[in-house]
């Protein structure tokens, strides 16, 4: 099978291509018409088994933006399944109709799983509470155009850190660039994962503090990042109500930010942003949204573009201190798909430091034993 390129995680591609990717970004806000052909002919397969509005829209106005066609569902009871079809076959049929596919799946590590069955490009626009890399093109595209750059930035990331996959994807993303610090801040229950943790700790120094509240963080941040907590995936709804309304900026926490600082949100909003916080200059999360949109088309150019130095049948970049994917032992993350489905290898990432990680969800094989991730 020829080789393909995904989008799984952030860090799948390297910075310097990531920088390519908003470049492009940039040629097609300034001259959309341009590129209006750029997949005439292309299909794109949009696979959703969870909700969606800006993913999949954006995703679906971006290929037609570029000549091309789109097909799929939205509601995975209108397809088969419904009838017990498993993601693994249905991304073998449907890479043998569509050029490029985009899932978005409950179970953490789904997409990556389809991935290795697929003869076309896959990627993840949401993988359970685990990545949400097109999310994070959005949020870095946004800030590169609100800062000029991304390093020496301090950001601050408010909500549901546990179960928030863009805030995951944002860390591993953000991390990547010089001199970037991250103030998480969550109620004690929603804290980010150790998975996140060990691998800021395993980059070194002091990356992240940890808070409580928004106005202990908002007043040394370049980058206020709010997010949503993600009450579907609370197994215990009481625990839900006890922390629905733990961090909520309002416009007098505004106050006590810089006035270049800057308001980022996935959405969508339930409560965490007051409407009244909008009429600020400095809250960007509707230009997020629509910047969402023309990164995805440079998104799905590149890895369309099959005679272009971004595709060109080249192997993932790995991390440096990766050593290599071994086929042993067993995720014991009971939301990984290896345990939905049983005929996928088991496969883990061992690093440097012999920490070895679930490929398909990102856990840390010893720590997991609790099943707690
Ligand atoms: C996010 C998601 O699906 O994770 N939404 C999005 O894609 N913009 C955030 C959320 O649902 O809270």
């Amino acid at each position: 099978m020829r080789k393909v390129r995904h989008l799984i995680e952030p860090t799948d591609f390297t910075i310097k291509e990531l920088e390519d990717l908003f470049e492009l970004a940039d040629l097609i806000i300034e001259n959309p018409r341009k590129y209006s052909r750029q997949c005439d002919g292309k299909i794109l397969v949009t696979l959703f088994y969870e909700p969606s509005t800006r993913t999949r829209f954006s995703f679906e106005a971006a290929m037609m933006r570029l000549g091309g066609n789109i097909l799929g569902f939205s509601d995975p009871n209108s397809s088969s399944t419904a009838k017990g079809e498993n993601i693994l076959d249905t991304i073998r049929i449907v890479s043998g109709y569509a050029d490029i596919a985009v899932m978005r799946h409950p179970v953490e590590g789904g997409p990556k799983a389809a991935s290795l069955y697929s003869k076309i490009p896959v990627i993840n626009a949401g993988d359970g509470g685990h990545q949400h890399p097109t999310q994070t093109l959005t949020d870095l595209y946004t800030i590169r155009s609100k800062f000029g750059r991304l390093d020496n930035l301090k950001i601050g990331i408010c909500g549901d850190l546990k179960y928030g996959r863009t805030t995951h994807s944002l860390v591993k993303a953000m991390s990547r660039y010089e001199n970037n610090t991250f103030s998480f801040i969550s109620p004690e229950e929603l804290k980010m994962p150790a998975y996140i943790c060990d691998e800021l700790n395993r980059n070194g120094g002091d990356q992240y503090k940890e808070f409580r509240t928004i106005e202990d963080a908002i007043g040394d941040v370049d980058i206020l990042y709010m997010t949503r907590i993600q009450r579907e995936r609370f197994s215990d709804l009481e625990m839900y109500e006890r922390v629905k309304d733990s961090c909520i900026l309002t416009t007098d926490k505004m106050k006590l930010a810089g006035e270049n600082m800057i308001v980022l949100h996935p959405l969508p909003r339930v409560n965490e942003i007051h409407p009244d916080v909008d009429a600020d200059e400095r809250a960007c999360y509707f230009q997020q949204a629509e910047n969402g949109m023309y990164v995805r088309m440079s998104l799905l150019m590149l890895l369309l573009d099959e005679t272009g130095d971004f595709y060109n049948g080249k192997v993932l970049p790995v991390n440096d201190s990766m050593t290599s994917v071994v086929e042993m032992d067993e995720c014991r993350n009971p939301k990984c798909i290896t345990g939905y489905e049983p005929s996928l290898k088991q496969r883990f990432i061992t690093y440097g430091d012999g920490t070895k990680v679930c490929d398909y969800c990102g856990a840390v094989l010893e720590k997991y034993c609790t099943g707690d991730k």
